[in-house]
């Protein structure tokens, strides 16, 4: 299909004051996108080394699902839950437990990441509250980490920038380090008794086991870490300190979730097993905004026969989002693309090991699958991160911008300090596509080093 650009000047008034975002910072304006490639309103192509928000598994232009789209919309946008049932949230919620481990079969659709980890936090907190457990309303959760945006979800998250303004309005949980072993929070290098991983048992200990609801966990860490993966026996120790004290284990899968690490969910590497498995992101590919919960059958059925669940929200379970997440689902297995991701997610760490070798900046390559990170370092010997104020993740994400490439910058520490990006192509890129990618980042990375240089020998 053949798609005609609106004149640049035209699209130029359209950038009005009147929408917001964080800042000011005025962007091109997209014009169409196809496989891992966009194209802005000025005819410059952008090769997708993030997946927009690590979240479009299928890639761009997928007419498949934007036909099931315009199909389901032709027949019925929308249907309340309380009024009809509709076919596509029962077809999608079968489906998608026919993928999911045997035990978690009752799921739960809402609208967004972050509405999928709050409505686990009150589906964990119901289950309790109906059995009469009253005092278990505490969560525990990771720092650094990234949970979400709203007020519930914001209180599981540790990352400083997005926390602070809003401390005085969000419940203080505790929360124990992530496995982040680049910069050991306990300060070992070469001995490890995962220290990490026993912080749950001593944080459980110190708040009262009785107050326990779940410890909410991303399995390999997302855009607060960059793509930290834990150390093998991490999570059967998770796992036995969460069965021996009752507390949900609650799997944050929104971004790892839908083939990015390599199966279609990341729990798969362990053999863990969540009591609810959270999902959005890779869902729907960014086709439709969609998230839920899976859940452990026994706990759901237990809550319904107590008293129900007491949690919604308008647009939960609704045609569309289901009818697009059943396509992208068929999209996702049938192409195997939790295997390509494995497949090239290899081919991709390779690769960003050789620019690590190339270029001094680069700490440590880090990830799984289709979710790597590059950290960056002022020395790589003492691990020194550059200056915060430097902005170094902002200025190799500013200079793969300009080279064409998208990738995903952030702090690894409490979003402080230290400099990573994110890269997470969509999961349909080929061979051919990741050496291009690595060119383009290669250029990019020079150029980064160079003015990081510039910078050093001004301050000295
Ligand atoms: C692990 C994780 N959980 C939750 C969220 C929140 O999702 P959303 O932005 O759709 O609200 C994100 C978003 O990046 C995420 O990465």
């Amino acid at each position: 299909m053949k798609y005609e650009s609106v004149p640049m000047e035209k699209l130029e008034a359209f950038h009005t004051d009147y929408l917001f975002y964080q800042t000011r910072r005025k962007l091109p304006f997209i014009d169409r996108a196809e496989g891992i490639y966009i194209w802005d309103h000025t005819g410059k192509k952008y090769l997708d080394g993030s997946s927009g928000a690590v979240n479009c598994n299928i890639g761009h232009g997928n007419f498949r699902v934007a036909n099931r789209l315009a199909d389901q919309a032709r027949r019925a946008v929308f249907a309340y839950r309380t009024q009809f049932e509709n076919e596509p949230a029962h077809r999608y919620a079968a489906s998608l437990a026919e993928h999911l481990p045997p035990h978690l079969q009752r799921i739960f659709f809402v609208s967004s990441g972050s509405e999928a980890v709050e409505s686990a936090m009150k589906l964990c907190r119901q289950y309790f509250f109906n059995r009469g457990e009253k005092s278990r309303h505490q969560f525990i959760s990771r720092t650094p980490s990234y949970h979400g945006s709203t007020l519930g979800a914001l209180s599981l998250t540790s990352y400083s920038p997005l926390e602070i303004p809003f401390r005085p309005m969000i419940h203080s949980r505790p929360k124990i380090p992530s496995p982040y072993c680049y910069r050991c929070p306990y300060h070992h290098r070469s001995t490890c008794n995962l220290e990490c991983a026993w912080a749950l048992e001593k944080t459980i200990q110190e708040e009262g086991p009785d107050s326990i609801a779940g410890f909410v966990v991303e399995p390999i860490g997302g855009a607060s870490t960059g793509a930290l993966v834990p150390p093998k026996d991490y999570f059967s120790i998770i796992q036995h300190i969460c069965r021996k004290y009752g507390v949900f284990l609650i799997l944050d899968e929104v971004m790892t979730g839908f083939g990015r690490t390599g199966s279609l969910f990341a729990c798969e590497h362990w053999n863990v097993e969540a009591d609810i498995v959270v999902m959005s992101k890779g869902m729907t590919s960014g086709y439709y905004p969609l998230g839920g919960i899976a859940a452990r059958t026994e706990y759901v059925e237990e809550m319904l026969e107590n008293g129900g669940f007491s949690h919604g929200h308008t647009l939960a379970g609704n045609p569309m989002g289901c009818a697009v997440g059943l396509e992208v689902l068929d999209v996702i297995v049938e192409n195997r693309l939790p295997e390509n991701a494995a497949i090239m997610g290899q081919t991709l760490k390779n690769g960003l090991e050789r620019l690590k070798k190339k270029y001094e900046i680069i700490g440590q390559v880090r990830g799984k699958g289709l979710l790597q990170a590059i950290e960056l370092v002022s020395d790589r010997k003492t691990r020194e991160p550059f200056p915060p104020a430097w902005n170094a993740h902002f200025i190799l994400t500013d200079e793969a911008y300009d080279e064409g490439l998208i990738v995903y910058p952030r702090r690894p520490i409490k979003g402080l300090r230290g400099d990573h990006i994110m890269v997470a192509p969509p999961l349909i890129v080929t061979r051919k596509e990741i050496k291009e990618l690595l060119e383009l980042l290669d250029r990019a990375l020079a150029r980064t080093e160079a003015r990081l240089k510039k910078m050093e020998n001004t301050v000295l």
